[in-house]
């Protein structure tokens, strides 16, 4: 790292990517940057290879999904994105992004008191409180995926907690009551996320899906999306939600934001 990044991330100060983790290998952290996916798309077509990984200590146009922004403040949160591009075939499964969605729930579950929950697709919320996101974006070659970008943005220490997104969105430190360094969360995310992603290309979306309907406060929920107005019943095989309206017909709803 140089100089300036150990002062902008001193809790990243000594960080080794886990042992047995293939994805931060490189890492690739910046001080500041546009956005972490948007890095790793240039290098993933420059040809840099599965579990290149990008960390900024800020982002100046972070993205969030739907065309949303990201906020990312300097020396607050975490800021990751990884090239995945072992096992992907003819198309891309879509249950890559629920795949993220658990593998981050799963390594936040260390660094909480109580277990955090995915809001489907891919959100990760504590007592109802955004803690995380993940925008996965695919490249092609043609019709063929190239790689995909896991981007994962964590709310740790603070600071993009707004007073206006209090009622919404949380950081690890305020659920916690303590502080803890990004470098012990980053590890924890390295980790989850190779595992769970190898598990879907390796085995299928069966076991994932057990593990989203485990901890996906979605599921039972009264809910619009796209349109659709019911209670989400089941994730289905594709991993889209299925939502049964007021009237019994079920609804099959592939993307959207959950109300
Ligand atoms: C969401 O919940 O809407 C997804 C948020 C994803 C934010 C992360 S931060 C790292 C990476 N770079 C970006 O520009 N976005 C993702």
């Amino acid at each position: 790292m140089e100089p300036d990044l150990v002062v902008a991330m001193d809790d990243l100060h000594g960080f080794a990517t886990p042992a047995g983790s293939r994805l931060g290998r490189p890492l690739i952290v910046k001080a500041v940057t546009g956005s972490t996916n948007d890095d790793a798309r240039s290098l993933a077509a420059a040809g840099a290879g599965h579990g290149t990984a990008v960390l900024a200590d800020q982002q100046t146009a972070g993205r969030g999904r739907l065309g949303r922004a990201w906020s990312s403040p300097a020396g607050e949160n975490l800021y990751l994105s990884v090239i995945w591009r072992a096992g992907l075939g003819e198309t891309i499964p879509p249950t890559m992004t629920l795949a993220a969605g658990v593998a981050v729930s799963e390594a936040l579950d260390r660094f909480t008191p109580s277990p955090t929950r995915v809001k489907w697709p891919n959100d990760v919320r504590h007592r109802g409180k955004k803690l995380a996101g993940v925008l996965t974006e695919a490249m092609f070659r043609g019709a063929q995926p190239t790689a995909v970008v896991l981007g994962v943005g964590v709310n740790v220490r603070g600071g993009s907690v707004a007073p206006e997104l209090a009622d919404i969105a949380t950081t690890l430190r305020a659920v916690r009551g303590s502080d803890l360094s990004r470098a012990e969360v980053l590890g924890a995310l390295l980790s989850s996320l190779d595992e769970a992603l190898s598990a879907l290309m390796n085995d299928g979306f069966a076991v994932i899906r057990a593990r989203l309907l485990a901890r996906c406060e979605t599921i039972g929920a009264r809910v619009s999306v796209g349109g659709v107005t019911g209670v989400a019943t089941d994730v289905d095989d594709d991993g889209a939600l299925l939502v049964r309206d007021d009237e019994g017909a079920v609804h099959v709803v592939r993307s959207g934001e959950v109300r």
